[in-house]
């Protein structure tokens, strides 16, 4: 070791006196990919290697390079080796210190880290789940499967997890219960089993910071709401004031929490969450959930798509989310081919209370104010677009202000009406797009214009107006339902524009799910509100759904593969809604929601159970897409982890279980025909024939060869051709329809998504 040790330094020595090296250097951290197998014998292990070469990096004799060392230990540039994720290690380092490790043996590339993106019950009831058939009593609940998660922690002492009814803790399970600040051991249980804190690569970039809370404990709410919703225990009485009420339970209620707490009220970053699923990987976790992600970088450089290969490598399914920056195209993060990536819907349950006039007429509006259960009588008052604060000031504030909304955004009256402090508000709007201006500090419930006409005639007809207000409404069955959101994130995916993204829409407006207790949710007149559970919108609410029906499938399927669930997941979701029209997309007008918003569609999660046939894929499979999108040796092995693969199969035509075709009009010599070679498995009983059908898409002809496929026994795999012929498509051209596979006893429906578009899927890729 001390020989080896020599010739590292007399190697690092030449290299540091070749480059200038300034002053005053600002670290920062970076991921190191190296390559294992240059790794000297002398070393027992990875973790000894790494070390050996971030200090032989900080012992350098140039004077002003060690003096910087000698005031941090040189041990503590090493900030993780990582064992899974990726081969290599995240480190603090000099811009030179960096330039040297490049010229080090073995090293394949490095990466700064990455700040990550936070994006941010009924469900169960909405997504079909119940005790009778389907996916929770075939799969027991979720029973023996490990959900791990990536968040801001966990408030462990939140009644969903509760350990009612768990059995015993997986024998597969190595993860820990880490004490830290106000969390001991014996706050995990046969629920929260495993509950770990990453925070090394948050301090070496911020040595000062003072860590609010230096434990697992969720200060923020975002971990206990998403570990809540994927796995919570149930809980009866559960609401938010009285909305919302009744059972509150998980997707999969029986299955098993894992917190790895990465997300930290001072920031987040990749090293850290890398060093979470590296962990999760090891502690024998069945499904990941990730609501977080990192927008505008290629896979090989997206932490979270490097990390999660080896998720999936492992057999672990990861659920991410699409993120929160719609209704614009090419907005979504995690598009990465070997995870699911969820879009965000609405349920069918609206949230609101009635307004009754002094004429004793009743109308029902929305809204989620968590104060007082009523309103009494008082007087009421037409202020048209209340934005004339200084007209605002002047109302009594016994009143009841009445406002209309001509610009579809009631953000700014609800604002004036708040600051004039008068008893309550009445907002007027066309808008629908509503779910976060219904909870508000004052009274208030929002009208749509013809039940607002009704109220203005009221006033204008009346000597001494009056209204009462009742809240605490909670509608079930609203229609449509479901609709996707306008802030779910579309496709196609930047990083991966070949592989249609997102995959599936899943609940993600106003979830109700487990929230810590001292973690005021609302103000009222100026007094803090706290609550056992919490009201929250944005796809991190759908990706933990996801991740839910996921535990459920693997209950159910112990055997399937992670893209073996998504396909299962992808194939039978639902496009129409509950108007049977096609789902809509509020972000689009309502026009019908195109499959770079909804993916294949809603999930379903008892169809989900029986697919009839799945479309599968291997690591080697999204090698052959690596190869295709002329990733660069390097870039290859950063991802794989593995110093050899093999491109002999190179294709960007993943055997995925959806289409996206690319007639870009203006790239000279584009294709007008496409092709998809896709394998699908039958994992029906027996034999069983199906029978391909494609709805029309206008300009475009679809065939399907051979369009008849005749299984005779389970796991068969069977080969099809998909060929789209079009022609040049004009500027911002979406087209979409759908290939459905259906079998002889008309008991399967395997359907895909086809997108021909005119988007350009270089400009795309050149965007990351
Ligand atoms: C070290 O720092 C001093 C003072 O800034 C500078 O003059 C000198 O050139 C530096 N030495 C090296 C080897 O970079
Ligand atoms: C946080 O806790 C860990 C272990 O519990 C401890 O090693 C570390 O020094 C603490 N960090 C801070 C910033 O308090
Ligand atoms: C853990 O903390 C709880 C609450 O503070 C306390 O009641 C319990 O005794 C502690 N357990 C251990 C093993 O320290
Ligand atoms: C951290 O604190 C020390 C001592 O208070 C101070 O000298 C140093 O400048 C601070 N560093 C940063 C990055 O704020
Ligand atoms: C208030 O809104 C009305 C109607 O939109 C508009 O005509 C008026 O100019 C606005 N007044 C102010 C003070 O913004
Ligand atoms: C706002 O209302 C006041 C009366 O309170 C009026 O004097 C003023 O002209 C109004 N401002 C506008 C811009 O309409
Ligand atoms: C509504 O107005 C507020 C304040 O003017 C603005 O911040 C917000 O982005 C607007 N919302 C929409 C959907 O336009
Ligand atoms: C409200 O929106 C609908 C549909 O977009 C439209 O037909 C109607 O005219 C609008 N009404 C008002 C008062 O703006
Ligand atoms: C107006 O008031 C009169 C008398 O109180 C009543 O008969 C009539 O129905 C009212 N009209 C409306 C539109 O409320
Ligand atoms: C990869 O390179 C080949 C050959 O230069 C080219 O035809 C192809 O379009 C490239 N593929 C992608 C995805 O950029
Ligand atoms: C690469 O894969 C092809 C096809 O799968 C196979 O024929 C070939 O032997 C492989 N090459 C190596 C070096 O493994
Ligand atoms: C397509 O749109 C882009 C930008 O909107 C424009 O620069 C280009 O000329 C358009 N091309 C065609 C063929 O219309």
């Amino acid at each position: 070791m001390a020989v080896l040790f020599q010739s590292l330094v007399t190697r690092l020595l030449t290299l540091i006196i070749f480059c200038f090296v300034p002053t005053l250097e600002q670290s920062d951290n970076y991921i190191i990919h190296m390559d294992l197998s240059f790794m000297p014998k002398a070393f027992s292990d990875h973790h000894s290697w790494y070390l050996a070469t971030v200090s032989s990096l900080a012992q350098s004799p140039n004077p002003n390079v060690s003096a910087r060392a000698d005031a941090t230990p040189t041990s503590s540039k090493l900030i993780y080796s990582y064992t899974h994720v990726i081969q290599g290690f995240s480190a603090s380092l000099s811009p030179s210190e960096l330039e040297a490790l490049k010229n080090y043996p073995g090293y394949i590339s490095s990466i700064k880290d990455l700040p990550v993106k936070v994006d941010t019950t009924h469900s169960t009831q909405f997504l079909g789940l119940n005790p009778n058939f389907g996916a929770w009593p075939t799969s027991d609940y979720g029973k023996d499967v490990i959900v791990g998660l990536v968040d801001t922690g966990v408030w462990p002492e939140s009644p969903s997890f509760n350990d009612d009814g768990m059995t015993a803790i997986p024998s597969k399970w190595r993860g820990e219960c880490e004490v830290g600040t106000q969390f001991n051991a014996s706050m995990c249980n046969k629920k929260l089993i495993g509950a770990q804190f990453f925070n090394k690569a948050l301090l070496a970039k911020n040595p000062n910071l003072t860590l609010s809370m230096n434990s697992t404990r969720d200060t923020e709410g975002h971990g206990t709401h998403t570990s809540t919703t994927a796995a919570g225990n149930y809980v009866k009485g559960a609401s938010f004031f009285g909305y919302a009420p009744g059972t509150a339970t998980g997707v999969a209620p029986r299955s098993q929490v894992a917190m790895y707490k990465a997300l930290w009220d001072e920031g987040a970053y990749s090293a850290d969450i890398m060093a979470a699923i590296d962990k999760a990987i090891i502690d024998g976790v069945d499904v990941l959930s990730l609501s977080l992600g990192i927008d505008g970088v290629p896979l090989y450089a997206d932490p979270i798509a490097i990390a999660t290969y080896a998720a999936m490598e492992k057999g672990i399914f990861v659920s991410t989310s699409a993120g929160n920056e719609g209704p614009f195209l090419e907005s979504l993060h995690n598009g990465t081919p070997w995870v699911i990536t969820v879009a965000a819907g609405e349920m069918d349950r609206a949230f609101g209370g009635t307004i009754t006039l002094g004429s004793g007429v009743s109308i029902a509006g929305l809204t989620l104010f968590p104060g007082d259960p009523s309103l009494g009588e008082s007087p009421i008052v037409f202020a048209d677009a209340c934005n004339n604060t200084s007209k605002l000031s002047k109302i009594s504030h016994k009143n009841i202000v009445v406002c209309e909304d001509k610009s579809d955004n009631i953000s700014d009256q609800i604002n004036n009406v708040q600051g004039a402090k008068v008893a309550g508000g009445v907002f007027i709007t066309n808008n629908s797009d509503l779910e976060f201006y219904l909870q508000n500090s004052f009274p208030a419930i929002i009208l749509n214009p013809t039940d607002g006409e009704t109220i203005k005639a009221y006033i204008k007809n009346s000597s001494e107006p009056t209204a009462t207000i009742l809240f605490r409404k909670t509608l079930i069955g609203r229609k449509p339902a479901p609709s996707v959101t306008s802030y779910s994130s579309r496709g196609p995916s930047p990083s991966c524009p070949a592989v249609l993204k997102p995959d599936i829409l899943a609940p993600g407006s106003l979830i109700l799910a487990g929230w810590p207790q001292n973690n005021p949710v609302g103000v009222v007149n100026s007094l803090k509100l706290f609550s056992n559970f919490n009201l929250l919108s944005g796809t991190s609410m759908s990706c933990p759904h996801i991740a839910g029906v996921a535990a459920l499938l693997r209950g159910a399927h112990p055997e399937w593969s992670p893209a073996a669930i998504r396909s299962a997941m992808m194939t039978t979701s639902y496009s129409m809604d509950s108007t049977h029209a096609p789902i809509k997309d509020i972000g689009n007008d309502y026009e019908p929601a195109s499959p770079l918003a909804i993916g294949a569609g809603h999930i379903d999660p008892n169809k989900a159970l029986d697919p009839g046939l799945i479309y599968d894929a291997t690591p080697q499979d999204y090698i052959n897409l690596m190869c295709a999108m002329n990733y660069t040796s390097k870039q290859i092995r950063t991802v794989t982890k593995s110093s050899s693969y093999n491109c002999s199969d190179s294709s960007l035509d993943l055997n995925y279980p959806s289409f996206i075709a690319f007639f870009n009009p203006n790239s000279s010599g584009s294709p007008t025909v496409q092709e998809f070679l896709r394998t699908v498995t039958n994992v029906g009983d027996g034999s069983s024939t199906y029978v391909a059908k494609v709805t029309p898409m206008e300009g475009f002809k679809i065939d399907v060869v051979p369009d008849k496929l005749t299984f005779k026994e389970k796991y068969e795999k069977l080969t099809y051709k998909l060929t789209i012929e079009g022609p040049k498509q004009k500027n911002e051209t979406l087209v979409f329809g759908s290939l459905s596979w259906m079998d002889d006893g008309g008991k399967h429906l395997v359907k895909s998504p086809i997108v021909a578009t005119s988007l350009s899927s270089e400009a795309l890729a050149s965007r990351t």
